[in-house]
């Protein structure tokens, strides 16, 4: 097939550019919708529109759009080191700066941090250290992994497969074996009559149990978890108790927890990390996102000393540990991240979330008036709101007629981009937004709302 010439960035882009998670049909017919240039926590497309940013793209441009300071940390990095490789005992200055620093704050006691470039990346090797620490402890069967249904870890191979939303799966053959999905602790969509979020976390923790019983506690390795699910979960926060039970429940059979802090860590919550709100005490933390404020593609794995005297008891036996990306420990994405973590210092950053939240959940809350919202619920900047038919009986929308595509097509219209899915609005915008900026948020999201009632009205 002969490519398209042309100058239209359009056309091009259709001739030329595979998306992610995007109708590749439709896309033929629609074309993209062209992004220019940021300012603060808006967007602007070429034709001049500008956008609030309410998702922060894809939970990650913590700090806005645009920044002067970072692009000159990234410039100065570049010309005094714009690469070198962190194998085979090199190291630079930067990459151990970062490290030190992810120690400091790490939500649990940590012993090393494994750099690396993305949020798949990182708990791809959080899979991989689970295997190695198991096998290190002669026990190479503990081999399975449970994560939950809705929640999203990447789309290597591996965190599809710790993926649980099936429509990552079809068409690729996935899962592959030894993936195991837990119920997702979505309390209002499921819970029932009278039983109370308590409750609810009981059963969620009995049937888990039930679940590693069912494979047997000596196969499984570890339990994935997002601390507020993000996925097809939509920015779900735990039920209370939810946290406590499934912990004791992986304690008793010795099954490590990894922490998926990709979207909830650097302040999101109102806690430097999501383990923090949510009481987890992981064995294997994994970050990325607003780590570089998504500046720079930058990420990693913290590692406790259990996990870590595995790698060390390896190390005798097998040599070196034989993992790592070749931009892992990157000089110039590490200074970058370096500084994004000054900047959080500088601004207070978790001080700065904590005193917007009770702005940002009565903002939110507030909506739960409307027709099509069933239910709220957040922390600190990050929140997810349920989308009903009926709010009597908390019944969504049908399949084929759900209305969170249709919200996030009216938002755009009056200057709003979200993250939804089906039946759920998710939440969290910059950190950086002021108290005006979420009101003006909230506006444009109520706008939004009517005019979709008005449209599933008229059809
Ligand atoms: C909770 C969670 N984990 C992991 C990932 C994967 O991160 P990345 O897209 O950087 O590979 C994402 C991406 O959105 C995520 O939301």
């Amino acid at each position: 097939m002969t490519r398209l010439l042309s100058n239209s960035v359009h056309e091009r882009d259709i001739a030329a550019l595979l998306h992610p998670s995007t109708n590749a049909r439709t896309h033929l017919s629609t074309g993209p919708q062209v992004f220019d240039h940021g300012e603060g926590i808006y967007v602007y497309d070429d034709a001049g529109n500008r956008y609030l940013e309410g998702a922060s793209a894809l939970w990650c441009a913590s700090l806005g759009f645009a920044n002067e300071r970072l692009a000159k940390v990234a410039y100065d990095a570049m010309k005094r080191l714009g690469y070198y490789q962190i194998f085979r005992h090199a190291s630079n200055e930067a990459a151990v700066s970062l490290a030190d620093r992810l120690l400091d704050i790490a939500p649990a006691p940590m012993s090393k941090v494994l750099l690396q470039c993305s949020g798949s990346e990182a708990n791809d090797t959080a899979l991989k250290l689970v295997w190695y620490h198991w096998n290190a402890q002669g026990k190479p069967q503990k081999r399975k992994v449970i994560s939950r249904i809705d929640s999203y870890h990447g789309s290597t191979i591996g965190t599809i497969c710790l993926t649980g939303i099936p429509d990552f799966h079809k068409g690729f053959g996935m899962p592959y074996e030894g993936y195991l999905y837990a119920e997702c602790p979505h309390w209002y969509r499921d819970h029932h009559d009278g039983e109370t979020e308590e409750q609810f976390s009981q059963r969620m923790a009995d049937s888990l149990e039930a679940l590693i019983l069912r494979e047997g506690p000596e196969t499984i390795g570890a339990f994935f978890c997002d601390p507020i699910q993000g996925g097809a979960a939509g920015a779900l926060p735990p039920p209370a108790g939810y946290f406590e039970r499934v912990q004791a429940i992986l304690r008793k059979y010795d099954i490590l927890l990894v922490a998926d802090e990709v979207i909830c860590g650097f302040g999101r919550t109102g806690n430097m990390w999501g383990s923090q709100t949510c009481g987890l005490q992981p064995d294997l933390v994994t970050c990325a996102k607003a780590l570089s404020a998504a500046m720079q593609p930058v990420s990693a794995v913290l590692i406790s000393d259990r996990v870590f005297q595995s790698i060390l008891a390896q190390s005798d036996r097998l040599g070196s540990f034989v993992h790592g990306f070749t931009y892992g420990g990157h000089p110039v994405t590490c200074a970058v991240a370096n500084e994004v973590l000054t900047i959080y210092e500088e601004m207070d950053l978790i001080g700065h979330v904590q005193a917007l939240a009770p702005h940002f959940r009565a903002t939110f809350a507030a909506l739960t008036d409307h027709p099509l919202v069933g239910h709220y619920a957040g922390h600190g900047l990050m929140g997810g709101l349920q989308l009903v038919q009926d709010k009597a009986t908390r019944r969504l929308f049908p399949e084929g007629r759900e209305v969170g595509p249709i919200v996030d097509r009216l938002a755009r219209k009056h200057g709003l981009i979200l993250r939804t899915t089906k039946h759920r609005v998710s939440l969290a915008p910059p950190l950086i937004i002021t108290a005006e900026q979420i009101t003006e948020m909230g506006e444009k999201l109520t706008r939004a709302l009517d005019d979709a009632l008005a449209e599933i009205k008229a059809a």
